[in-house]
Parts: structure tokens; C-alpha cells; sequence
């Protein structure tokens, strides 16, 4: 398997069949993922505090190129390239696709308590669960 992280390139993610799943901001950082040369979808992630070394990950992928495990493999890439610490996911509560994929790569749901606190402060929405995963 031949993974790769290239330029973002906006025409193909305006393609891609659940792109409103994720959160594109100006703020942040996106890569086309390429797989075996093909372009299989976008990885990004939107920095967050002063420490440079965390961030609001998203990724979509072409539904042919799912349930191969390529968005944890591309969120690695991507980790790796900026010197990341940490990734954060908000995801709906209905995207168990997404909530399994993340757990499966080392993902974890922050606590109720922990949720229900940024929910009263506004950072969390109703519908959304928050996960995190801390990289070495
Ligand atoms: C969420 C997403 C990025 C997961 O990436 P992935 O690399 O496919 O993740 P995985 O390979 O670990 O597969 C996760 C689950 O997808 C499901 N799956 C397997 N094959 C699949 C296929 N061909 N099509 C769709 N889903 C499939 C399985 O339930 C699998 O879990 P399992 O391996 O325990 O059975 C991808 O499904 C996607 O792009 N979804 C649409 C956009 C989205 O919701 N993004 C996340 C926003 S928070």
C-alpha cells in the first residue's frame, strides 16, 4: 500500500460524497490523500491553542477507498508531518462509521462529565461527541 499526502485539491474534495461531514475552515491545514495513485480523499486538521502541536482533525474518503483503514494511516502521515501532539475529532453522535474508525486507531471519547462540561460552555453541540488521541 502507497500512501501519500498531497496538495489540497479543492475541485476533488467538492466530489466527494459526505463532505459535509466535515468542518472546513480557513484556519486549516488539508492534504488530498492519494492511494496508490489514486486520489482517495482529504485529510486535514484545524490547529487549535498556542502549542502548535494540536489540532481539529477531519477526513473523508471516496466510498470506494473505505474500510481499508486509510484515514487513520493518513491522519499518521499527516501527525507526522506537522509534529503533532494531539487530535481532537467532533463527530455526530449518528457517525458510528466514524466513531468505530477512531477508536479503532487509538481514539477516545472524552468522559460524559467532560462533554457535558464544554457543552455548557457552548464547544460542544447538542448532537456531537468529542474524541482524543495523543501521539508519542
Ligand atoms: C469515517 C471514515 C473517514 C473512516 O475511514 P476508514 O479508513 O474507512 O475507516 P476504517 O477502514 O477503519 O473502517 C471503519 C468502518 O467502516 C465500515 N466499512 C467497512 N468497509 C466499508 C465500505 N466499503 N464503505 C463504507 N464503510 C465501510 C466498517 O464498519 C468499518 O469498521 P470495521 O472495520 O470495524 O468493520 C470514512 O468512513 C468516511 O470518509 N466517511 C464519510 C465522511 C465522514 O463521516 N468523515 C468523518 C467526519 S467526523
Amino acid at each position: 500500500m502507497q500512501l501519500e499526502l498531497k496538495d489540497f485539491d479543492k475541485d476533488f474534495f467538492e466530489t466527494l460524497q459526505d463532505k459535509e461531514e466535515i468542518f472546513m475552515s480557513d484556519k486549516g491545514v488539508y492534504y488530498t490523500i492519494i492511494y496508490d495513485g489514486h486520489k482517495a480523499g482529504v485529510v486535514g486538521y484545524i490547529p487549535v491553542g498556542t502549542s502548535g502541536d494540536t489540532g481539529f482533525t477531519q477526513t473523508v474518503l471516496a466510498p470506494e477507498f473505505r474500510g481499508k483503514g486509510l484515514s487513520g494511516a493518513a491522519k499518521e502521515l499527516m501527525v507526522k508531518k506537522h509534529g503533532l501532539k494531539t487530535l481532537l475529532a467532533t463527530i455526530r453522535k449518528g457517525n458510528i462509521v466514524s466513531i468505530k474508525a477512531n477508536e479503532k486507531i487509538g481514539f477516545k471519547m472524552l468522559s460524559e462529565e467532560k462533554m457535558a462540561e464544554l457543552r455548557a460552555k457552548g464547544f460542544l453541540k447538542e448532537g456531537d461527541i468529542r474524541m482524543e488521541k495523543r501521539y508519542k
